[in-house]
């Protein structure tokens, strides 16, 4: 039996962290938890040990703090891999303040790699994103679609942050990164125990969704229906949360199969488009209620059209989506609905 793999996931607390924790749980990984709750509540631990019925290590800690780190790190020496989540991950709000994303995000992921490199920790999952790829000439994108000039400083970050790791993988000829380039992560667990938990006014569209069906916000606005689509809204890949948890387990599993240092990328979304109104229309279909929304501008920065081109992960990672989009508008509908309740 081999023994329970421990696995440190920076930013664990977080929406994509803590329903990855379940799965690792699930998987038979022990999950130690780094997070400094700047971007989620206290009480999702206690949610995610309800349901798994597993204490969680848990370290209040800011990954940038390298002294804070490496004491974390010093605790674990049996640490297998290393998921790294913790970053802020606001468009629009990277470009208000480009300074705080630069700092926070490359900053913490140096810190990271410089541990695991004390610690001769060998793999790392990394959370990349589709924004890498920018406004595609061609969908869907593959893994090798040219990555393009970042239209954010958050897009920017991810970008430099494959490219820090790569260096790092070529230098040190021991570490195995995988970097996960998630679509459009939506839903919530189906238990409703554990779900999204934006700060402030939703800059992404499904919790907007769901806080103007629970009245929280008065209407939607659908940014722009000019655009050269099937309805003239954005198309995105929405992948199920659970889906994309999922995906990081297949990632630590491949990693520790692989017998010499590399750096891949693999495109996790689910190898479908649905535009702005599809999903406004699926929402209301399978929740059976009427949303109120208005057709707006165009929002600065929006790509027209990405979804992703998914063969590399199933073949290599063994991975593909199994849920979808009624399941993930049903799962959103019920955490807001039903989960979110503020126990602090
Ligand atoms: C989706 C579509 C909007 C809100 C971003 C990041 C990406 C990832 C996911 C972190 C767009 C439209 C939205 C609203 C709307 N984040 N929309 N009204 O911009 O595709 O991706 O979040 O990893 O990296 O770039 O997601 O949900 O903001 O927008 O019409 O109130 O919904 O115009 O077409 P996006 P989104």
């Amino acid at each position: 039996m081999s023994s329970k793999k421990e696995i440190l996931v920076t930013g664990g607390a977080g929406y994509i962290g803590s329903h990855t924790v379940v799965e690792l749980i699930e998987a038979g990984y022990t999950p130690i938890i780094l997070d400094d709750f700047r971007n989620s509540q206290k009480w999702i631990i206690d949610r995610i040990e309800d349901l798994t019925g597993n204490s969680i290590q848990v370290h209040e800690v800011d990954c940038c703090d390298e002294v804070a780190v490496e004491e974390v790190f010093n605790l674990y020496p049996n640490i297998s891999g290393v998921i790294h989540f913790a970053a802020d991950k606001a468009v629009g709000e990277s470009v208000q303040n480009p300074l705080k994303y630069y700092s926070n995000n490359l900053s913490s992921l140096t810190v990271i790699l410089k541990a695991m490199d004390n610690h001769d920790i060998k793999t790392l999952v990394f959370s990349s994103s589709c924004t890498v790829y920018g406004e595609p000439e061609k969908i869907p994108v593959t893994e090798s679609t040219p990555i393009k000039e970042a239209t954010s400083p958050y897009g920017d970050t991810k970008i430099i942050s494959e490219r820090i790791i790569k260096a790092e993988v070529d230098a040190n000829k021991s570490l195995n990164a995988i970097l996960l380039r998630y679509f459009n992560p939506i839903g919530a667990h189906p238990s409703g125990k554990i779900g999204e938990l934006p700060q402030g006014i939703p800059n992404n569209l499904v919790p907007y969704i769901t806080q103007t069906a629970k009245g929280i916000r008065e209407e939607l606005t659908v940014f722009g229906n000019d655009y050269d689509t099937v309805d003239g809204t954005n198309v995105r890949d929405y992948i199920h949360v659970v889906d994309l948890a999922k995906a990081h387990v297949a990632a630590l599993d491949y990693a520790n199969n692989q017998n010499e240092y590399s750096c891949e990328a693999f495109n996790i979304g689910t190898g479908k488009g649905s535009s702005v109104l599809e999903i406004v229309h699926a929402f209301e279909k399978v929740n059976n209620l009427k949303l109120n929304y208005k057709i707006g501008p165009r929002r600065s920065g929006d790509v027209v059209a990405i979804y992703a081109e998914v063969d590399k992960a199933k073949k290599a990672l063994n991975w593909s989506s199994e849920l979808d989009i009624d399941t993930a508008l049903k799962d959103s509908w019920n955490w807001e609905s039903n989960g979110i309740h503020n126990e602090d």
